[in-house]
């Protein structure tokens, strides 16, 4: 660079780590090799057509101005009322801010909350933008580690034993990006007890409500409301309705923080689009077509959760867990690094991706050197041929 310099914020900044590992398979794919892709965080479906079809009633029938800034008031009694039917919470209009997508919920909530000097609890390993996003407030995130010998969970005793005394807030996510854990009901109600006693709040990332196996139930904080009240939960239509692009997603907490949330986008973004506003009215509101639509979908995430996970655990020497939610396998690979000559996840995806044309997410963006992050967010095919590379690749190297 010449002459200039970037702030100090941004010059510290990591990219994202995901956003890169597509970038690269997105190059050798151009180059005419046939990459399957398994690095990839968003559906492969289409977004349902009853909630296509209401976006582009908003765009004929002139719904392309301004909103108010922080949501039509009729979509945010709709993502109210879903957390009312779901998980019994109390919550209105008041409760809620529509924001472009769980990305900037997040964003918005830490940048509301927390200060220069403050800690900031995440339990590792951890969607990768949530430590980039706590350092751009000036905080430090303080990291709780998970084991995949206890599936990841993560527990108030890890938070005792890892957290500082004077943590300003804990980020949990469930169900998890990269790992698939679910938290468990009575111990996200030791969590809130763990926040309450210590005044931290708990920002809670439920982007995966909607992709649950083998029978599991979301457990919400939005529903643990009454019992401590800095909570905020943040959640989007990006995964359930296959919506990635469409760049729609809320926050849910006290009205003070809402508001404190509104003011800070009448600054930025301004309201989200009003097209995607319209079209999440409707995948909302028509829970019957949005039921069909949803459990089809996850009909299809379950059978490549099989396929991929009993793959990946044949392949002697990785350990790959049942993920209990999301749509992704974190794998662990490290037992194979040094005979395959690897130094760690980031060499290990970088092979994968040379050797076998499989794109894949390296552990350590989420802070997990030993794992390798694979979606299941593509058909069964191409999922069946990238385990199959893998472990083609892996016997002979
Ligand atoms: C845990 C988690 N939170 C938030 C997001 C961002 O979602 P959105 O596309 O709605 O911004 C993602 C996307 O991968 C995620 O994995």
């Amino acid at each position: 660079m010449s002459g200039w310099k970037l702030s100090r914020r941004i010059a510290a900044l990591a990219p994202s780590s995901t956003a890169a590992a597509g970038r690269k398979a997105k190059a050798l794919a151009a180059s005419g090799v046939d990459v399957v892709d398994l690095s990839i965080g968003e559906p492969d479906f289409p977004t349902p057509d009853f909630v296509s079809r209401a976006g582009v009633r908003a765009i004929e029938t002139g719904k392309t101005r301004y909103t108010d800034v922080s949501g039509e008031a009729t979509l945010r009694d709709a993502i109210a009322a879903k957390y009312a039917r779901e998980q019994g919470a109390k919550a209105s209009r008041e409760n809620v801010i529509v924001t472009a997508g769980a990305k900037q919920a997040v964003f918005n909530v830490c940048q509301a909350l927390f200060d220069e000097g403050d800690a900031v609890a995440l339990f590792s390993p951890y969607w990768v933008s949530f430590p980039e996003m706590v350092r751009l407030t000036g905080a430090a995130p303080a990291f709780v580690p998970t084991e995949i010998a206890d599936g990841w969970h993560p527990t108030a005793a890890a938070l005792e034993r890892h957290a500082p005394s004077a943590t300003r807030g804990v980020i949990l996510n469930s169900p998890n990006n990269p790992t698939g854990a679910v938290v468990a009901a009575d111990e996200l109600e030791r969590i809130v007890d763990w926040c309450a006693a210590r005044g931290a709040w708990l920002v809670y990332d439920e982007t995966y409500d909607r992709f649950l196996y083998e029978g599991r139930h979301h457990a919400s904080a939005a529903a643990l409301r009454p019992r401590y009240e800095r909570i905020a939960v943040t959640g989007a239509a990006s995964k359930t309705w296959a919506m990635t692009g469409w760049r729609l997603g809320w926050v849910l907490g006290p009205p003070d923080l809402v508001a404190a949330i509104g003011a800070y986008q009448s600054h930025t973004t301004s309201n989200a689009s009003s097209i995607s506003q319209a079209a999440a009215l409707e995948a909302l509101t028509d829970i019957e077509s949005t039921a069909s639509a949803v459990d089809g979908m996850l009909a299809r995430y379950e059978a490549r959760r099989r396929l991929m996970v009993d793959g990946l655990s044949r392949i002697r020497g990785v350990r790959c867990p049942s993920p209990e939610g999301a749509f992704y396998a974190f794998a662990d690979f490290s037992a194979l690094y040094e005979r395959l000559g690897v130094a760690g996840s980031a060499a290990m995806c970088d092979r994968l991706l040379a050797d076998a044309h499989v794109a894949t997410v390296p552990g350590d963006a989420f802070g997990d050197d030993a794992c390798v992050r694979f979606s299941f967010a593509a058909d069964e095919a191409r999922v069946t041929e990238g385990v199959r590379r893998v472990a083609d690749w892996v016997a002979k190297a």
